[in-house]
């Protein structure tokens, strides 16, 4: 709590103030508590010599929107218009005649761009024209636990460039924990704005990992304490809550989502092993992790659907002609066997990480404290007319009570309850109950006094079994 004497003068201030001033107020005391700078550093900004640029967003959970907003606020307070643009609105035929053209995109799949994106990528990337008078930069959003990390972002780079343009910038990648790797590229992007007019060479930007404080992802140790099957008995569906905690506090609001890495199904491991007769001790390093093969082939490796890049690698190494299409890992180490374990070691250092699976939490952390729950239906499908499981379905399936396992929360900033006297309607068919249930735990707990809707109704038996 502030003095009085300290007290009149803020109040003063801020009855006097526009809406617009409250809010440079309020990103300049923002600013000053979370990067813990000077005011020096972040008076107001000099006015910068380049005066319209495009920020333009491609998003699929609104982060890139988020990151891209405040990047156009920052330019309006050095002087600059920033035309704020989702990809999906961008008329494609102003891409010619942009000058200054920064372009903040995710990464979303197996390493595609967010579909709002997927026009504006595929135009860059299909069509021989030329953007010879742009200056440009691309901010990348993605997670290092997915194997084509920023891939997206990565393709836009490279492509602006062939195309002519010239990166002013060099592409900043951002884990989720995106903010502050990215506000230091676009003061960089700031920084050349300012030099451009006098035509100096791209800024270097310091390795994002160099200025960056120690946050990065936080993973926590779980234990499992709860792992329920909700369908009744003789249901065709298995759908299971799950109870979890961990050896420190989860930190996490209603809406985010737990992020897991499954372990492959042991049996399949073991039938590669012995297809290909690799010695399971051998100590082998890949992308991501280290560890003997065995350790890699069950926790880190993924085996499943591989991309069909990854299986023309498969060929190459092993000399068989293969279709480009998808396949397991067993399904090519049965139909284009390998030479020899040798071969095989080379196929695996080859073969990329097992994505992360995100679960919608359906518990609250004010209602629920120091648990976090999940809602899973077991995956089916049918492949060739075989009914598979889907990975990481069946490996929570098929978790005891006390197993330990490593987690992680992914935050959905764009997906939060509102005000606590709004009125809210929920619609939530199947699994997707799972973040209601976290959002009407959190209401109750906090005494939230706006009125509540739930629209549940079950999916309809064997919708979830699709054919891949
Ligand atoms: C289903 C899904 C797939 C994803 N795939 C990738 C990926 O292949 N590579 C990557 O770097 N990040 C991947 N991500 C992480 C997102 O890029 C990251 O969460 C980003 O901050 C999202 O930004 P956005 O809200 O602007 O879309 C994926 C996220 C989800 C939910």
């Amino acid at each position: 709590m502030l003095a009085e004497p300290k007290l009149k003068i803020i109040l003063d201030l801020v009855q006097s103030s526009s809406k617009e001033e409250l809010i440079w107020m309020n990103g300049y005391i923002s600013g000053l508590i979370r990067n813990g700078k000077s005011q020096e550093e972040i008076a107001p900004a000099p006015s910068s010599t380049v005066k319209k640029i495009t920020i333009a967003y491609g998003t699929e959970t609104g982060n890139s929107k988020k990151v891209a907003t405040e990047f156009a606020v920052k330019a309006k307070k050095h002087g600059i218009a920033a035309k704020l643009v989702s990809l999906d609105q961008y008329k494609i035929n102003d891409l010619v005649k942009e000058e200054y053209f920064f372009t903040v995109i995710s990464t979303q799949g197996e390493g595609e761009p967010p579909v709002g994106a997927k026009k504006f990528y595929d135009h860059i990337h299909n069509n021989g024209f030329k953007v010879s008078q742009m200056k440009y930069g691309v901010l990348a959003l993605g997670d290092t636990s997915y194997p084509l990390y920023c891939k997206a972002g990565e393709d836009v780079d490279v492509q602006l460039n062939k195309l002519g343009g010239e990166r002013i910038v060099p592409l900043q990648k951002c884990d989720v924990d995106f903010e502050q790797d990215a506000d230091v590229w676009f003061e960089h992007v700031l920084k050349s704005l300012n030099e451009s007019a006098v035509v100096t060479p791209a800024v270097k930007i310091q390795p994002a990992v160099e200025t960056k404080k120690a946050t990065g992802k936080k993973y926590y140790n779980g234990t499992i304490l709860t792992h329920v099957n909700l369908n009744d008995r003789g249901s065709n569906k298995q759908t299971y809550h799950v109870e979890v905690t961990a050896d420190e506090p989860i930190e996490y609001e209603p809406g985010d989502a737990l992020a897991l890495i499954p372990f492959n199904k042991a049996s399949v491991v073991k039938e590669i092993i012995a297809l290909t007769g690799v010695d399971t001790t051998l100590e082998l390093e890949t992308t991501k992790a280290k560890g003997t093969v065995e350790e890699l082939l069950t926790k880190n490796i993924n085996i499943c659907y591989l991309l069909s890049s990854v299986v023309k690698k498969y060929a190459a190494i092993t000399g068989h002609a293969i279709p480009e299409v998808r396949f397991d890992l067993i399904e090519l180490v049965k139909k284009y066997p390998v030479k020899d374990a040798a071969q095989f070691v080379e196929v695996l250092k080859s073969l990329t990480p097992i994505a992360p699976r995100l679960y919608s939490i359906s518990s609250s952390p004010n209602a629920h404290s120091g648990e976090v729950h999940i809602t899973v239906s077991l995956n089916r499908f049918l492949v060739n007319n075989e009914e598979r499981l889907g990975l990481c379905s069946e490996f929570i399936g098929g978790l005891p009570v006390n197993t330990n396992f490593t987690f992680y929360i992914h935050k959905n900033r764009n997906f939060r309850l509102p005000a606590p006297g709004k009125d809210i309607i929920m619609i939530g068919p199947g699994t997707g109950i799972a973040p209601m249930r976290s959002f009407l735990a959190e209401r109750d707990a906090t005494g939230a006094n706006g009125r509540n809707w739930l629209f549940f109704f079950k999916r309809p038996a064997g919708e979830n079994l699709c054919t891949a």
